[in-house]
């Protein structure tokens, strides 16, 4: 499942992100990628040892836990601290399946990755290519969002970026282990969580609404691990 979470930074909010960001230190992007992604991966990261990091990391993690899209289809358990990425021109990273364990430098524990997020933070108009293309059972989706908008997919799906031709995308990007850990599960969760959302403001609390929640509850009860 992908799905596009409109609005997570106010446009201020993404002037204010990349004012300090344009201004910063970056890295060779290739770091951060396991040995077989790091040769496909041509970009820079915004530097982790900045002192401007962690404040703008947490920025990005706030902003989601706000968005209850986010929390219903995401599901989070641990949210890996968010980082930053900038394609220029002829940058790229071909396609790839992130790495299943991360390693939260903050605490030393392994995470799973089971859920990947982008938050655009350039404008379409502001770059030509670097589209996120994602494939899934059903096809090959082609993403490019306004700035401040996220796209959510499975971690386990083949993605790539398309190479930039013109201007520089920046975004920042972070994966979630999921309470739900399997994919499949987690969107039947979310289908559920959304139509009990649509049936409850259609005919309220009705005692079969309040059964179809308390299965929704139960059944998370028994997938997460
Ligand atoms: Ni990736």
């Amino acid at each position: 499942m992908l799905l596009h979470i409109p609005e997570v930074l106010t446009k201020v909010q993404v002037q204010e992100l990349r004012r300090i960001l344009d201004a910063g230190a970056w890295v060779d992007g290739a770091g951060s990628a396991g040995p077989l992604a790091a040769e496909a991966k041509r970009n820079v990261q915004f530097s982790i040892e900045s002192s401007d990091y962690p404040p703008l990391s947490q920025a990005i993690v706030t902003a989601l836990e706000r968005q209850p899209l986010f929390v219903s289809a995401a599901l989070p358990q641990h949210i890996l601290p968010p980082m930053f990425n900038r394609y220029a021109v002829g940058n790229t990273y071909g396609n790839h399946v992130d790495n299943a364990i991360q390693m939260d430098r903050r605490s030393g524990t392994r995470v799973r990755t089971d859920v990947s997020v982008t938050v655009f933070l350039s404008e379409p108009e502001d770059y030509e290519g670097g589209e996120l293309v994602v494939d899934d059972t059903y096809g090959s989706h082609e993403v490019k969002l306004p700035a401040g908008d996220a796209i959510v997919y499975p971690s386990s799906s083949l993605h790539r970026v398309e190479p930039v031709t013109a201007g520089a995308r920046v975004a920042s990007f972070l994966w979630v282990q999921s309470l739900v850990s399997d994919a499949w599960q987690r969107s039947m969760l979310f289908d559920l969580d959304m139509t009990l959302l649509k049936l409850r403001s259609q005919l309220g609390n009705t005692e079969e609404i309040v059964t179809l929640t308390g299965h929704y509850h139960n059944l998370i009860r028994q997938w997460a691990k």
